[in-house]
Formats: structure tokens, sequence, C-alpha cells
């Protein structure tokens, strides 16, 4: 398998057998952090991390990642480069790749990562867009695969607003390696007609299916129960109050847990707001008389969710896609 040179803008563009290799280079690349073995290959190559909304995880996975690798990186904050502002997409790209042999874009329309792999020799990887996170599908893949030892044939149920970003890769993610995807939300929330369509011919392939939803009890049977914030960066916060009204039903909680298998985990790419410890969460908790959003704090911390170990495979999976386009070779 040779990805290298390839940009990472979208899981569409990856095959399952790449896809399934990225999953076990990550696996390859933990074993190695675990025990110690040094992975520095990558020696004397640099790479621009440039955010323009805000990050905890997907930061720190490409900052460690480069680090583990031997690279060194340059982030660039949402308010440091100018990017989009004082020069276009088009030269930050030949400037950038001038001095870099890889680019991380976080940011709004997936336009611009696209533009900005266009004009960039080098490769571009996508750290979220408004449409798309396909690093993170990737770390949520392999942290199933960790849990179930394989992806396809189990039942994988979105709950909440399945247009966005997250509804959008788990639906390809889940089409392309064949799981049962279901989106649980009201129809208003349901992804675009011509990605699922897209996403229905790709599971006929893969020995999965796509299901769109409004009934709760369509998490019967459920592997996977997975859930995103209903207000995502970039949003203003009005739209806090026609969320709630509209996802509340869709919450993950206890009594939507036991509808799914037992054996059933809980993932959610985070940051979530599950109790009042966070700025966001305590005003709009206040505010509309909750005390958590998209999940309870006894399913966030409970036994079936596995969120951190999701969150720490978020650096292990990105630094597999750093390596394979880069084309690093390993003993
Ligand atoms: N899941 C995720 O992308 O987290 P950050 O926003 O912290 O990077
Ligand atoms: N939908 C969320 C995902 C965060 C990782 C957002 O875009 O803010």
């Amino acid at each position: 398998m040779n990805l290298q040179g390839r940009d990472f803008l979208t899981l569409l563009d990856y095959s399952p057998k790449e896809i399934e290799y990225l999953l076990q280079l990550a696996a390859e690349l933990k074993a190695k952090k675990k025990a110690g073995i040094a992975h520095d290959v990558l020696r004397g190559k640099n790479v621009a991390l440039i955010f323009e909304k805000t990050s905890t995880r997907t930061r720190c996975s490409f900052e460690v990642a480069a680090h583990d690798l031997g690279m060194g990186s340059t982030y660039l904050d949402p308010t440091g480069s100018q990017i989009g502002k004082k020069e276009s997409i088009a030269d930050t790209a030949q400037v950038l790749s001038g001095m870099f042999e890889g680019i991380e874009y976080r940011g709004y329309g997936q336009e611009i990562v696209q533009q900005l792999a266009q004009y960039a020799a080098v490769p571009v990887w996508n750290g979220l867009t408004n449409e798309y996170h396909p690093t993170q599908i990737l770390a949520d893949f392999l942290t199933i695969q960790e849990h179930f030892g394989h992806l396809q044939g189990l039942k994988f149920v979105y709950m909440g607003d399945a247009r966005y970003n997250m509804g959008n890769s788990l639906m390809i993610g889940c089409a392309k390696m064949g799981l049962d995807f279901v989106a649980c939300a009201p129809k208003a929330y349901h992804p675009a007609p011509a990605l699922v369509q897209t996403c229905r011919e790709l599971a006929a392939q893969s020995g999965g299916s796509v299901t769109l939803t409004e009934d709760t009890d369509a998490v019967a049977g459920a592997d996977v129960v997975y859930t995103d914030v209903w207000v995502s960066m970039g949003e203003p916060t009005q739209v806090w109050v026609e969320r709630i009204d509209a996802l509340a039903a869709y919450q993950v909680n206890a009594a939507l847990m036991q509808k799914a298998k037992p054996t059933a985990i809980f993932m959610h790419c985070l940051p979530a707001y599950h109790d009042h410890n966070t700025a966001v969460g305590k005003e709009m908790g206040e505010k509309f008389h909750r005390d958590a959003m998209e999940v309870t704090d006894e399913v966030f911390n409970g036994a079936q969710s596995v969120v951190f170990q999701e969150a720490e495979n978020r650096m292990h999976t990105i630094k597999a896609v750093m390596a394979a386009t880069l084309g690093a070779q390993f003993k």
C-alpha cells in the first residue's frame, strides 16, 4: 500500500482497503509507542498546523504525533495567520509548501481545505471542516476494532444533528467499512440526500447499510451509540434554543442505552456537554434548566463509555495518516 503524496480531505477519497491499512498502521504505531520503541523516521521534516477554529485533541494529536515521528511542527492559531484575510488560500498554500512537508487545516468550508490541497505541493490533512472530520473517524474505528475485534456487521447508531461534520463522516466511514449506520434525529437533522445516496451505494458494496429514522427505538440492537454536540464550533449561540427543542428527545441517557445491546459502547468525539463543569455547559444548562445536553453524565462516565480511549486514539491514527502520506518507512 503506497499513500505517499496523498491528501487526506474526506474518507470519500479513500478505499476500504486504504482505510483498513491506515487503521492497521495506527495499531502498529500505538504498540510501538506503548513499548517505548522509537519511530522517529521522519527526522528533518516539518509540518504546518493551521487552526481557524479551536482544538484540544486534534492539535495535540498532530503535535505529539509529529514529534514522535521526528518532525517539527508550527502551530498557526485562529488569530495568528493571514490566511483568507490578508492572503489568499492559493498564495498561502504555495508559501507553506516551500517550508513544510505537510499541512493540516481546521476551519470552515470544505472548499477551503480543497483549495489549499489544490495549490499545495505537499499533502494536506483535514483537521475538521463544517462538512467533514475524517481523522476523527479513523480514531473511532480503531477504538471500535480494539473493543469488538472487527468493524464489519456492527450496528452503529448516531444520535443527534446528523447534517454536520460528524454525522456526514461517520456515515461515509460506516458505509465504506460495512457497518449498519443509523442516523437517529428529527427529519430536518438528517444528512443531505445526495450524500445519503452516495453512502447507500458504498454500503451496497461493503455489506453495510444506511438508515435514517426519527424513532429512538432504532437504538435496539446497537453495538455502538454515538453522539456529538448539538451546537458546533462557529455556530451562533442563538441556535441553542432550537437545538434543545429539536434534539432533547435524542439525548443519550441511561434509558436510551438500555435499548441498545448490553455489550454496546458509548462514543463521542468530544468535547461534550455532560455536566455544568464548562462555561458553556453551565450557562446553557442553567438557562434551559438542564443538567446535561447531548449525553448525561451517568452515561458519559459510565462503564459503557470509551470516550477517553477514543480521544487517545486520535493521536495514533493522525500519526498513521502523516506517516503514510509522507512515505515513512518503519523497520
Ligand atoms: N474531537 C476533536 O476534534 O476535538 P478537538 O476539537 O479538541 O480537536
Ligand atoms: N461537530 C463538532 C465536532 C467537534 C469535534 C464541531 O464541529 O464543533
